[in-house]
């Protein structure tokens, strides 16, 4: 009963779709990670190539801007032999009013076997998923405030190899969580992986109280939010989804939620900085902190070529 209610998932289980880390069984996110691990060595190979997924056709739709995610998509799929298409949406007559639905019909009359999608609309990729045929697979690359769920793997791969060990981790979440589809996808990961101790540190007005519900610890005081903590994972402050003044300015909250050196010596001496890019320096993070030793921050975006091959090879591997 539980995987027919989940559009992601076939009758055995499978994953069909990457729609949101919600409702994907901890099991699926390890296989996510497990392969991942396999494919982090074509990096290194002289021919970058493996063939899983020759022959199939990989359309990369971006509606809102994207540097790495797109970029680590398009580089997944040629690293995984798909023939990949990276449609310019500015370009394309979906500004002269075609309809999201009326596109994805065309590009599937083109033999497309792939959707990947970013869209600022929160669910565009499940109407895709309703809509496609069944051989077709959609990877959501982000879609409004709700999901961006393969940086939540690429995320959990990180913490995974830098940690080893989930169960024994606090983890603090900081900023703008409100707006943050990151955040969101985050949190359900590290729930369903069992980590003990999550917090979601920021400004009240930027940090929903219902996240309690879900047994996160909300902190809104920096210090009280980074102490002794394993990993931190700093937040972009998304202006561009803010209506009005939820802050009283990008000084001030750097002056109380920026992550500087002096915050950071709060946190294990072993803690790692994750964000998920691009960075606002000085206002969210330091310069110092950003570059320096306990950074992950560029790790992440090479984890993100291997988790991105995973998911896409998993997809194809199965059926709906
Ligand atoms: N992390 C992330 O989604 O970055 P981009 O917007 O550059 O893809």
């Amino acid at each position: 009963m539980l995987y027919k209610r989940n559009p992601q998932l076939n009758r055995h289980g499978e994953l069909i779709h990457l729609l949101s880390i919600e409702g994907l069984p901890r099991a699926v996110i390890h296989q996510i990670l497990d392969t991942a691990e396999t494919f982090l060595s074509v990096n290194d190979r002289e021919v970058k190539k493996v063939p899983l997924l020759r022959g199939k056709s990989v359309f990369n739709l971006f509606f809102e801007n994207s540097t790495r995610t797109r970029t680590t998509f398009e580089i997944a799929a040629k690293r995984l032999s798909a023939d990949v298409l990276n449609l310019d949406i500015a370009k394309s007559s979906a500004s002269k009013g075609e309809s999201l639905l009326d596109t994805i019909a065309n590009l599937s009359a083109m033999h497309a076997d792939m959707f990947v999608v970013r869209h600022s609309e929160s669910g565009a990729p499940y109407l895709i998923a309703q809509h496609c045929a069944p051989h077709v697979h959609v990877v959501n690359a982000g879609d409004g405030r709700h999901a961006h769920p393969t940086q939540g793997l690429l995320d959990m791969y990180t913490i995974r190899h830098y940690k080893r060990d989930f169960t024994n981790l606090t983890v603090a979440v900081v900023g703008d969580i409100v707006h943050s589809r990151v955040a969101r996808s985050d949190i359900h990961a590290l729930t369903t992986l069992g980590v003990p101790e999550i917090r979601a540190v920021g400004p009240k007005t930027l940090v929903p109280g219902d996240l309690r519900e879900m047994g996160v610890r909300v902190c809104h005081d920096m210090a009280e939010g980074i102490r002794d903590a394993d990993v931190i994972i700093m937040l972009r402050l998304q202006n561009e989804r803010m209506n009005g003044a939820m802050l009283p300015s990008a000084g001030e909250f750097f002056k109380s939620f920026g992550l500087t050196e002096q915050k950071l010596a709060l946190a294990k001496p072993d803690a790692i900085v994750m964000h998920p890019g691009p960075i606002n320096r000085g206002v969210e993070i330091d310069s110092s902190v950003a570059d320096g030793r306990q950074s992950v921050i560029l790790p992440q975006v090479t984890f993100g070529i291997a988790v991105r091959m995973a998911v896409m090879s998993i997809l194809a591997g199965n059926e709906a």
